[in-house]
């Protein structure tokens, strides 16, 4: 959550930040600012909105000079305004900073230095280390800063610009996101929260982790601990290129990441299916045979989206490889003991690699003694970092606020981890293995086909019941999941009450909810639970709620129980979720687009959640 920037250069540096914040601007968009060092001071503009907000204050007076940084907010500490909008400057304005993260004793350190005479502007946390650096100040950013964040607990990346120190940009991590872009012409530098920022002007980065600090000149970057000592990084090069984080013609970024899951599919399974071998090559797995037919429990750290791929997962690998497996919410499981131990496989999933919940389980389960495995779409980002081996989805950027081709792609390469997880531990047999793998790669056609030919249909379905305004969701087995996912899709871009439901768990409660303004969205496949699911179904109507059935083509049985029928390729129950994800996705995009809403980047909320 918030994005920041910073440049050092000869390229017109506000358009330069801006540019950045506009493709930051998925992390947060409750107010932004710049700070640009001006003929020996440090002009500071800022805005409470989005980033075409500050555009158009700038217009006309933008501050002109060589080094900058800026700033897109996500609230935590102090409600959006001007005010609260970073960078945010010491008393006499001599030191701008941009942060992101959470100043957790920022009480105690903005009480002592009131005392000592600082006059606080705003009721951020993120103030506090403008005056810290302030007061360590005597002549040298860098040690200022240094000596300032000794007395800081909590997260940040924090980028500082001093009047005094004429270009130099300060940079330094602890547990929020950092990436130094190394100009690939000389005499330019940048630093932000994440690549997709720096992408239009360059590939090669210095990837910061925690505890490393870095100062930036035109020609010049160095990495170092925050104790000072030099720390040699090696060149990172960012591949995904600048055209791929466009809208390309589409209204919205969901919907171009809804129409790219057959793409992203395709390279999820990259090189990873050997020919027709019933063999996975999963080069950065990093977990032994010996590990993994060890392993007598898995526990899948995710949140939100992320979570209920990992459902769709632990329905395959309970089944497939007789393996346990745990699901609960990262921001859960951080706090629940005995949950992880030498023989627990920990699978984090998490599309950003970044999301601060996500992280603080994956070092609690392996404080404990568990080994990790990270499912990620960020190459280089914390999750990847902080695990013993690594699955890159290899999605490409994901824009859109909500979720949708990682959640795809992270159940596939799942699956793919799944079936190498049976093979080793002798659980699916080889004959078995290549029907499954088989079935993998046929995935991305089949999502190619549901979207050219059930699209169109699926939004007729969401022009049909636009007037719905509350929804359930349902499905069982492989597809509990589904309903949980199309549930959070519809509520986080339509704001429509939605509920997620395992169906067999409607007579215990939920079932109160059906009238006849109620909708049900429910996936159901062929598969050992199609005549149960059938049963809720008929439950629903019975009370006049109307039902949308996702379901297989073929299936002519399902239209005596449903008021519409959105159908989806065949494939095994395990393969399914891949499938049955995607017309919840279109139906929620489509609902929330009648109802005119601000579908990538929807109200209160930011994509990368790097805040507890
Ligand atoms: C919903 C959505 C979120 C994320 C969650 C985890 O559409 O996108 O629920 O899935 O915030 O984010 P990552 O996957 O980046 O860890």
């Amino acid at each position: 959550m918030c994005g920041i920037m910073g440049y050092l250069g000869e390229r017109d540096t506000v358009e330069v930040l801006l540019e950045g914040l506009r493709r930051l601007e998925y992390r947060g968009y409750d107010s932004a600012g710049v700070a640009v060092l001006v003929d020996g001071k440090v002009e500071v503009v800022k805005a409470k909105g989005k980033i075409s907000v500050l555009e158009e204050v700038l217009e006309g007076k933008k501050p002109e000079g060589s080094v900058g940084i800026a700033h897109t907010r996500w609230a935590t500490h102090g409600p959006p305004s001007k005010k609260n909008a970073h960078p945010h400057a010491d008393c006499k304005g001599h030191i701008a900073i941009v942060h992101n993260g959470i100043i957790e004793n920022y009480l105690e350190l903005r009480e002592k230095l009131q005392a000592e005479g600082h006059k606080f502007r705003s009721e951020t946390d993120t103030e506090t280390l403008a005056h810290l650096f302030e007061k360590y100040y005597d002549g040298d950013l860098e040690k200022a800063v240094r000596r300032g964040l000794k007395e800081v607990k909590g997260s940040y990346a924090v980028v500082a610009i001093s009047d005094r120190d004429p270009g130099v940009l300060i940079a330094a991590r602890q547990y929020s996101p950092l990436i130094v872009g190394l100009g690939e012409k000389p005499g330019e530098n940048f630093v932000a929260s994440d690549p997709s920022a720096i992408l239009s002007f360059t590939r090669k980065a210095y990837l910061i982790d925690n505890g490393e600090m870095v100062v930036l000149t035109r020609d010049r970057v160095e990495v170092k601990t925050l104790a000072g000592k030099a720390v040699k990084k090696s060149v990172f090069h960012i591949e995904w290129d600048a055209e791929m984080a466009e809208k390309g013609g589409h209204k919205h970024f969901m919907i171009k990441e809804i129409f790219e899951q057959p793409h992203a599919l395709r390279e999820t399974i990259g090189e990873r299916i050997a020919g027709g071998e019933a063999a996975l090559k999963l080069d950065r797995l990093n977990l032994t045979d010996a590990y993994l037919r060890r392993v007598k429990k898995v526990a899948i750290i995710a949140c939100g989206t992320a979570s209920y791929a990992g459902m769709a997962v632990q329905y395959a690998l309970e089944k497939l490889c007789g393996v346990p497996v745990m699901v609960d919410v990262a921001s859960e499981l951080q706090h629940r003991e005995c949950v992880f131990d030498k023989e627990t496989l920990g699978i984090a999933i998490s599309q950003s690699g970044e999301t601060a919940d996500t992280l603080q389980a994956m070092r609690m389960a392996r404080r404990q003694g568990a080994k990790l495995l990270a499912i990620t779409n960020v190459i280089g980002s914390s999750v990847a970092r902080e695990s013993n081996g690594v699955l890159y989805i290899h999605a490409g950027p994901e824009i859109g606020v909500a979720s949708t081709k990682a959640y795809t792609s992270q159940i596939m390469a799942m699956l793919l981890f799944c079936v190498h997880l049976g093979l080793v531990r002798g659980t699916i047999k080889p004959t078995a293995a290549r029907r499954l793998l088989r079935g993998m790669k046929r995935l991305p056609d089949q999502a190619e086909e549901f979207l050219e030919g059930e699209a169109a249909h699926v939004e007729e379905l969401a022009r049909k019941y636009k007037d719905v305004m509350r929804y359930l969701y349902l499905g069982r087995g492989a597809h509990y999941c589904t309903a949980m996912e199309g549930a959070l899709k519809i509520k986080e871009i339509a704001y429509l009450d939605a509920e997620g439901y395992a169906a067999g768990e409607m007579k215990h409660g939920p079932l109160a909810l059906v009238t006849e303004e109620v909708g049900v969205l429910s996936a159901v496949v062929e598969g050992p639970h199609y005549e149960k699911s059938i049963g809720n179904l008929q439950e629903i109507r019975a009370r006049g709620g109307k039902v949308i059935a996702v379901a297989n083509e073929g299936d002519e049985e399902i239209q005596k129980y449903a008021d519409d029928v959105i159908r989806i390729p065949k494939t095994e129950e395990v393969l399914s979720p891949v499938l049955a994800g995607i017309p919840m996705q279109l139906y929620a995009y489509y609902v929330a687009d009648l109802w005119d809403r601000e579908i990538d980047q929807p109200r209160n909320l930011a994509k990368s959640v790097t805040v507890e």
